[in-house]
Order: C-alpha cells, then structure tokens, then sequence
C-alpha cells in the first residue's frame, strides 16, 4: 500500500509511538492521518506541532467502543494499532489493561473488516518471549513465564492474543495485518510509563537535580533500546510492504547495561556524579537478565528495514529534546 495519498488512523495516537508515526506520515505525504485516543494516558500538550497540521485530525474515541471506531474508519486504507497499556499501567489497572489490549484489538479488526480497511500494523512487543534463555532470539522463541512478574505476563500475553488475532483476521477475512514486537523503545517526547526506558529519564533527572542515580543490582541488566524514530519508519515499511500474518522483532540487535546506560548520560551531562547500587523499592520490574540477543534477520529479509540510530546518538537526541522542554 502507498502511504501518499493514503488516509490512516492511529489509534493510541497521542502517545510516545503514535505521534512519531503521525509525523512520518506526514512526511511521506498522507492525505489525512485520523488520531484516535481516549486520553487515558496520552495527552496533546507534546503534540501540539501535529495538531496544527490541517492533515491531522483528532477523534477522542475509545477502541473498547466499536460504535466509536466505526464512525471514525470511514473511508480509511490502513490502522496503525498503537492504542495499549504498557506494564506499568497494566499492574495499575488489570482489569482495564486486559479490556483494552485484548478486547480493543478485536474491536479494531473487527471494524476494519466491516469498514474495508486494508491493512492493520499491530504495536506488539518483546514481552510476548516472556524473560527467554539467553542466545539469539528470532520470532520463533517460545513465551517463558516462570521467572517473571505477574504484571509483565499479563501484559505479554495480551500481546500474544493480539498477534493471533491479527493472524486470524488476516487468514479469515483478508485483513492484512503485521506485528511488530518492539524491544525498549525511547526517544522524543518520552513518557513516565516504560519500565525500562524510564531509567534514562530518571537518571537525567537526578543528576540535573545534583543527586546520585540509583542503579538496581551490580548494573548489569541489559535491555535493547530502540530509538522511536526507528520504531515509526519499522511501522510505515510494514504499511507499505504486502507482508502479511507475520510478526517481527524490532530491536537494534545490541543489549545495553544499566551502567553503561548511567555512563552515556553522565557523558552528555558532562558530569562525574557517580551512582549509588540500589534496588528501588516496589518498583515494577520485567526482567533483569545480563544477556540478551534479539535478531533482526527477518524483518530486514520481508521488509526491509534496519535500526538506523544507535543508543548514544537516540538518548542524546532524547536529552536534547528534555533540556529543550524545561
Ligand atoms: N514504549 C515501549 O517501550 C513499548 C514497547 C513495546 C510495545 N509497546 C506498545 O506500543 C504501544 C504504544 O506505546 P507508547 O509507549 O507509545 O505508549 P503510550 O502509553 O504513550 O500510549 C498509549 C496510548 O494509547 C491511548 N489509549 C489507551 N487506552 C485507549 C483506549 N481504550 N482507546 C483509545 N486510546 C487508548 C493512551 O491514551 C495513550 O495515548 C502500546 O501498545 C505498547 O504496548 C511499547
């Protein structure tokens, strides 16, 4: 499907990932771009600049609400299904969390094939590995649980029925659909709801308040963080290609440890603070492991697409953005 031209709707659209996919639209010359959120968790004071493009319009609508997404599919090519909690909001509210990831999802496939939407590109998630075994993991890696929070295998299993839905929508009714199974991703307009990439924005803000960051354990937890930018073009290369019924990693491949983390902070800060070893106390964690090795082989081999920013130049480009809101 052609992206100029074209109108879409992203549900979940006022948020982090949402309005770096309205932004790429805009760019490769979508017609109109249809933002859908109940403002549960987004908000527009960081979307101002979107909403001030008469391209963009904004329908306060709930995807647990079929009447709503109805109403505002018509005449619509693709969706980008971005609406969801993430762990955070999922261990505040489960019974919300399970209503909208799973239920929500049905709603908007369901509306999508009433309303001849060609092609759904679902947010999924690494979560739906659970905390895998070490060694490479592709799309193939089974969902393994037992060592993990309650809240994180919630979330993650939300994520799994998403996929099969798409899958199923996809097989039945023709509704294309792709997954992507995004691992930390950061960057821009970064929110307080991201387990893991809220580490970044804690350490910035400690050190700018002239305290010490608390790094948990001995700093070896590794996550892989994926610049939202990369994310969105990962959304828009999904849209475009003919893929469908699949589901893909989108990672940078590479782990980064929470010392490192503190260290390439520190750097842009240009501070020499060091950091304390402590374990939050109840914070919600998902997993600690000191390894971790996702490929990127398939979606690079169907669609395409490769991470083009590396982590120092994504939290450099996240601090810049911070320092430029204060
Ligand atoms: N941020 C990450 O690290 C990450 C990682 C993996 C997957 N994901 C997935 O990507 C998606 C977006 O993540 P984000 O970080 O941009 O999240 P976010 O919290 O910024 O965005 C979620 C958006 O969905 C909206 N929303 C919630 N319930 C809704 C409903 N019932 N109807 C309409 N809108 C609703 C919220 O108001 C919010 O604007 C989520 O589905 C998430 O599970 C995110």
């Amino acid at each position: 499907m052609k992206i100029s031209g074209g109108k879409f709707m992203v549900t979940g659209g006022v948020s982090l990932i949402g309005s770096h996919v309205t932004e790429q639209l805009l760019e490769a010359g979508a017609e109109e771009v249809i933002l859908f959120d109940n403002y549960s968790l987004g908000s527009n004071d960081m979307i101002g600049h979107i909403l001030d493009n008469p391209k963009v319009r904004l329908v306060r609508g709930d995807i647990t609400r079929v009447n709503e997404l109805y109403d505002a599919l018509e005449g619509v090519d693709g969706i980008f299904a971005i609406a969801g909690f993430l762990t955070l909001p999922f261990a505040a509210n489960p019974a919300l969390g399970l209503s909208v990831n799973a239920l929500g999802h049905v709603n908007v496939l369901e509306v999508a094939r009433y309303r001849g939407v060609k092609k759904v590109i679902f947010s999924s998630s690494v979560a739906t590995y659970g905390d895998p075994e070490p060694g490479k993991i592709d799309e193939t890696r089974p969902f393994r649980v037992h060592t993990m929070s309650p809240p994180g295998v919630l979330y993650g299993s939300t994520k799994i029925i998403g996929e099969q839905l798409g899958r199923l929508y996809s097989d039945r009714y023709g509704v294309q659909s792709v997954s992507l199974r995004y691992a930390t991703v950061y960057g821009e307009r970064q929110h307080y709801r991201g387990v893991n990439a809220l580490y970044i924005i804690e350490t910035y803000d400690k050190l700018m308040a002239g305290e010490r960051p608390r790094i948990p354990g001995d700093g070896s937890e590794v996550h892989d963080y994926i610049h939202v930018a990369d994310v969105a073009r990962a959304n828009l290369m999904s849209m475009e290609s003919d893929v469908t019924a699949e589901s893909f990693n989108v990672a940078t491949g590479k782990a980064t440890n929470l010392n490192r983390l503190f260290e390439i902070v520190a750097n842009i800060v240009g501070t020499n603070v060091k950091p304390e070893y402590k374990d939050k106390e109840g914070a919600v964690r998902v997993t600690t492991s000191s390894s971790l090795d996702f490929s990127i082989d398939k979606i690079e081999r169907m669609i395409g697409w490769k991470p083009q920013i590396s982590v120092e130049e994504g939290i450099e480009r996240l601090i810049r953005w911070r320092q430029s809101q204060s």
